[in-house]
């Protein structure tokens, strides 16, 4: 790895986080989409029989929960919405564009994706929160019927956002050439991080004194 032109942007502690969730995710989703109408019962496959499937999904969606809690925590100090954010938003079409003409004092993460982390972080407290109340083998008998009934919409409600949502951050991820290696190995070069981030790039990471800023293609 050229170390020099590179830069840590997501420590090995937070990608395990982040991918591990992202495993147990997609095998929650999976199952939970399966529920939703006979004609995608087979999605539910990625969990074994229909009975195993009803019993994992709710422990999955647990650890999905508390890695996610664990990573607010981590990240949420990045995703605080600041002044400079409102730049972002007024060019969020040359974003779209990929026009990259003016310096838009990005922090860490853009007003987008701090928007998405909010997005995400709501859903899964919903989504965790009325899980419990319809988890029939140890909470529903708990709650009254049309708490429960309240609940299991409120529950497929959020679960369809967050699908969609984490649908938008694939996508977002894919387009911005270098950001899943980013997460994968933790690094971006520096040219990436001054033409996506450029004021987390001028403030929190400091040039190389002796290495020539190259710019990738
Ligand atoms: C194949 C699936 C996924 C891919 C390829 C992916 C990719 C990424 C990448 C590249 C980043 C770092 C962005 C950057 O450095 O600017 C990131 C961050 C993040 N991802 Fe994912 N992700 C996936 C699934 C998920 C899922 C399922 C969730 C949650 C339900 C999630 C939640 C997050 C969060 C909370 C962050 C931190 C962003 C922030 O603090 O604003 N990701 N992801």
């Amino acid at each position: 790895m050229d170390t020099r032109n590179s830069v840590l942007r997501t420590k090995f502690f937070d990608r395990m986080c982040h991918w591990t969730m992202v495993a147990c995710f997609f095998l929650v989703a999976m199952s939970g989409l399966s529920w939703f109408f006979p004609s995608l019962n087979w999605l539910g496959n990625v969990l074994g029989t229909p009975q195993t499937a009803r019993i994992l999904h709710p422990f999955l969606g647990t650890v999905v929960f508390l890695l996610l809690v664990v990573m607010f925590f981590r990240f949420v100090h990045h995703n605080l919405l600041v002044k400079t954010d409102m730049i972002w938003f007024r060019h969020v079409l040359d974003v779209l564009m990929n026009k990259h003409g003016e310096k838009l004092r990005i922090g860490k993460y853009n007003a987008g994706q701090k928007l998405l982390f909010w997005g995400i972080m709501s859903l899964i407290s919903v989504l965790f929160f009325t899980g419990i109340v319809i988890w029939r083998a140890y909470f529903a008998a708990l709650f009254p019927i049309p708490v429960i009934r309240l609940a299991l919409l409120a529950h497929a409600t959020a679960g369809l956002g967050l699908i969609l949502l984490v649908v938008g951050h694939i996508y977002m991820g894919l387009w911005v050439r270098g950001s899943i290696t980013g997460m994968l190995t933790g690094y971006v070069s520096r040219a990436w991080a001054r033409q996506h981030h450029d004021r987390w790039y001028d403030e929190e990471v400091k040039p190389a004194p002796d290495a020539p800023v190259k710019h990738h293609s």
